[in-house]
């Protein structure tokens, strides 16, 4: 089973699909850990993040490992582990330009089916993976939230592992990744088989039970 959960930051998807991918006993895949782990990479060489042909060089002199457990998908950058690195905002910050160059989208989504074939079942988690790379996914879900509370959700997060950054910071990071990233997944709105839930005002329980409970359903077919 091929399960995918697309939307912007701070929706609560990566949370929501390390919980459901636990629950249902399948590896999880962060996509978005990838695209960080590039941008781990442009940001220690100094790299332009400008150029486009660089950042492409970057990306395919890489060497980049995943390792997908059903709770977290540990990434490694030339045998580095950067798993917690690349959750910095000065990584946050590189990653949209990582995002906006197609060729190494191409490579990563090239790389994502790769994995995918590797597994088998699992859950999927990122901006275009239900409508680029497993269109054909058993169960396609987008996530959203509105702004304030996503850039709440985040600060929380951040001042949690002890970065010093302001409300103000964290939402206009999430705007200039929404520019980006909602090209990727807001095809996904009107496809008509996608299942869109609004976390706004939802627990993260909440939305835990009802993608069980729409995934069990699916598998019940
Ligand atoms: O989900 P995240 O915040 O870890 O994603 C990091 C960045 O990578 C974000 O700017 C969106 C981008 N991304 C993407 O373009 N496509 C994906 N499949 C996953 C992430």
């Amino acid at each position: 089973m091929i399960i995918t959960i697309d939307g912007p930051a701070g929706s609560g998807k990566s949370t929501a699909a390390r919980k459901l991918a636990a629950r249902l006993e399948l590896p999880y895949l962060d996509t978005g850990a990838m695209y960080r782990a590039i941008a781990y990479a442009v940001m220690t060489s100094n790299t332009d993040v400008e150029d486009e042909a660089a950042l492409l060089r970057v990306a395919e002199d890489v060497e980049l490992q995943l390792d997908c457990g059903p709770t977290f998908t540990r990434v490694r950058v030339d045998g580095h582990d950067v798993s917690e690195a690349i959750r910095s905002m000065d990584v946050s910050a590189v990653t949209p330009y990582v995002a906006r160059c197609q060729a190494i989208r191409d490579l990563l989504v090239n790389r994502q089916r790769q994995l995918g074939q590797q597994l088998g079942s699992f859950v999927t988690e990122g901006r275009d993976q239900g409508s680029v790379v497993f269109p054909g996914a058993d169960k396609r879900f987008v996530l959203d939230a509105g702004l304030e509370a996503r850039a709440q959700r985040r600060h929380q997060e951040l001042t949690a592992d002890a970065e010093e950054v302001t409300i103000e910071q964290v939402r206009e990071n999430l705007q200039a990744r929404d520019d980006v990233d909602s090209k990727q997944w807001e095809p996904l709105l009107t496809s008509g088989t996608v299942e869109v839930i609004d976390t706004t005002n939802m627990s993260i329980h909440n939305v835990i039970d009802h993608l069980v409970a729409a995934v069990s359903k699916t598998s019940a077919k």
